[in-house]
């Protein structure tokens, strides 16, 4: 993943310290070359002696030693990316004003890498106005600020200011800096979230559908440089990722609609929406009024999107549908497979804990044209959005 990356880790004073051990050796066993910098006070909290071991590098701390001078600039220059991490409330405010009473202040600004950084601070440090502003000026500088996390804290108070997890921080730089850019010059079409089919102007026939899932794919696609036009029905997710331009609409037909002025011109189209499968067959113009004692509403079938795009789909485009199923999951997965001409199908099983609506994680098997199937462990959304667009980038290749 950091294969043959430079990575200049600066480490501060805090508890959040013991991370960067961990942080250190991920980036490691992913194939870059750290090199560590810290300040005198973050000795306090690791050992200098492990992480030069672990980096199989020299650690520097002070700007001179008895006999030789650090070269700040040089270890700037070398880097491909600065990480400081964790980030104390004293350095930011150090970087934040360009003071340079130490090594890794010197470092920083003579650094003529991206910077990122992972803060880590008690609650009320994390929320003073002093703290904003100065993550802020560091955004102004163009450095990246990793989102601290909600959690227990140093001081034993509950609330914002951990430090990201190793693991986040390393999946956000292999996200913003060194993305694969393997769908460049692609076109995406993806859907996501429910649709909402009108009973009267006040209520409707919906359904469960976060968006998250299909937000996470439509975003790891544009990551690695496809351009996306994401259909979103009615859904509170937004995205920040470049490259993502998003369609919203309503009902089934509407989703219907957008697809199909933007799949002829597409080379991948993800279909991740929870598309009603019926709708009233009319919509009274005025409120229903109680008044009767029981209320039928007569249901039609919607379009079939997915289906819709398979009978239109050409050989040089890739076609991924999804299969929610609560029962009888695999043949029902394969079975829309062949009846919606799709070349992959990705099920996840009601039946299986932390998938599918509203969760933050997802679990599912992948089903191919050839007969591939493979099953994937319970992860994050988007680190299954990961892992599906892995499979499109094979297909697509292939
Ligand atoms: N889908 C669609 N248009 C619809 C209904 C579903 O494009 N009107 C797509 C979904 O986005 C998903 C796939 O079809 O990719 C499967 O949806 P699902 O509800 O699991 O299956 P259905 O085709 O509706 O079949 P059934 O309800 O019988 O399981």
């Amino acid at each position: 993943m950091f294969q043959d990356k430079k990575l200049l880790l600066a480490i501060t004073g805090s508890i959040a310290a013991y991370k960067s051990i961990l942080l250190t050796r991920l980036l490691v066993k992913a194939g870059a070359e750290v090199k560590i910098v810290l300040t005198p006070a973050a000795c306090d909290f690791v050992s200098p002696l492990t992480l030069s071991t672990l980096s199989k590098n020299n650690v520097v701390i002070d700007l001179a030693n008895n006999e030789s001078w650090s070269n700040h600039v040089q270890l700037g220059r070398w880097a491909d990316l600065m990480v400081v991490a964790p980030l104390t409330c004293n350095t930011l405010a150090k970087m934040a004003h360009g003071l340079c009473d130490n090594m890794l202040l010197a470092t920083y600004l003579s650094a003529t890498c991206p910077v990122v950084v992972a803060p880590a601070m008690d609650e009320d440090m994390w929320h003073h106005p002093t703290t904003i502003a100065n993550l802020k000026q560091l955004e102004a500088y163009g450095n990246k600020v990793i989102p601290v996390n909600r959690g227990e804290l140093a001081s034993g108070l509950y609330g914002d200011g951990r430090m990201a997890e190793p693991e986040a921080i390393m999946q956000y730089i292999q996200e913003h800096y060194f993305a694969r850019q393997d769908l460049a010059g692609k076109k995406a079409l993806v859907t996501a979230g429910p649709t909402y089919e009108p009973i009267d102007p006040v209520r409707f026939i919906g359904n469960h559908s976060s968006g998250k899932m299909g937000l996470a794919i439509a975003e790891e696609l544009a990551r690695r440089g496809a351009q996306v036009q994401l259909v979103l029905g009615p859904s509170s997710v937004t995205t920040a990722v470049a490259n993502i331009k998003v369609h919203k609409v309503q009902t089934a037909q509407e989703m219907f609609e957008a697809c199909m002025k933007v799949f002829p011109t597409s080379d991948i189209a993800v279909m991740s929406a929870a598309v009603a499968d019926f709708t009233p067959a009319t919509t009274n113009a005025e409120k229903i009024k109680k008044t009767a004692g029981s209320l039928t509403v007569e249901l039609t079938k919607t379009k079939d999107i997915l289906k819709a795009l398979g009978q239109e789909k050409r050989s040089d485009q890739l076609l991924v549908g999804f299969a929610l199923e609560t029962n009888n999951e695999k043949e029902y997965a394969r079975e829309k497979l062949t009846a919606k001409n799709a070349d992959m199908i990705i099920l996840n099983s009601l039946n299986d804990e932390g998938a599918g609506f509203g969760y933050d994680t997802n679990k599912i098997t992948i089903f191919e044209r050839d007969g591939g199937e493979l099953t994937y462990e319970r992860k994050p959304k988007q680190q299954v959005a990961h892992d599906i667009v892995d499979r499109i980038v094979n297909r697509l290749y292939a």
